[in-house]
């Protein structure tokens, strides 16, 4: 029996929604060789940077944080800023982050966020190859507590039984990965926080 969208929990019409994007931004790093050497890799670290702190608000929405209650631990902002320090990476002047009051929306941002931690498994093995680890320079990429299965699952299960608007978080999630993909083609903004 085929589905049709309208069927689909929110979680998979996420997925199908930024299939094309996540393709795109895997190749991407792959291509830029952001895991081929210890340099290379502190521009990956600037990009997750600028990334966390763009979605660091939307991780203590109001509307969120009542159907994640852990959502708050949850936030990786913290952890790329000590990989920054571990790699003395300066960070840039001002202290922004993005207001995204609609809870939907900002659904679909948390899910490009949540979601980069199951890859995450993958680039964690990379990056051990070049010296880094879950303490020093890779914190960003470890698995939450719980492990990596049970904390994406937990979190695809809230979003799907919270009725957010599917148009709504789609069109968060999209934006998610553009930023990303922005960061890391656009003239710039790896270079934005380089000494
Ligand atoms: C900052 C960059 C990245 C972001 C924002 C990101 C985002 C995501 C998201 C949202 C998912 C969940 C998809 C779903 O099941 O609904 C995911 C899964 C996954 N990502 Fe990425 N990703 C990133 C980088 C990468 C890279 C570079 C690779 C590998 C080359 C990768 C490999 C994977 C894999 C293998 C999964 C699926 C894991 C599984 O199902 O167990 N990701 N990622």
């Amino acid at each position: 029996m085929t589905r049709t969208s309208d069927q689909l929990s929110l979680s998979l019409r996420l997925k199908d929604a930024t299939h094309t994007l996540h393709e795109d931004l895997d190749k991407g790093i792959m291509a830029h060789g952001l895991f081929s050497s210890s340099e290379k890799y502190r521009n990956f670290v600037k990009l997750q940077y600028l990334f966390h702190r763009d979605v660091n608000a939307a991780y203590n929405h109001v509307q969120l944080v009542e159907i994640i209650p852990d959502l708050a631990a949850r936030n990786r902002f913290a952890h790329v800023c000590q990989d920054m320090q571990d790699l003395g990476l300066p960070f840039p002047d001002e202290e922004t982050t993005l207001d995204i009051p609609d809870a939907s929306t900002a659904a679909g941002w948390l899910y490009v966020a949540e979601g980069s931690k199951l890859g995450a498994n993958f680039l964690m093995k990379l990056v051990e190859n070049l010296g880094f680890t879950e303490s020093f320079g890779a914190r960003h990429l470890a698995a939450d507590p719980g492990g990596r299965g049970a904390s994406w699952n937990a979190f695809k299960s809230a979003i799907d039984h919270a009725g957010f608007d599917p148009v709504l978080a789609a069109t968060g999630a999209r934006a998610g990965f553009l930023r990303v993909k922005n960061y890391m083609t656009a003239p710039g903004p790896l270079s934005a926080v380089s000494a």
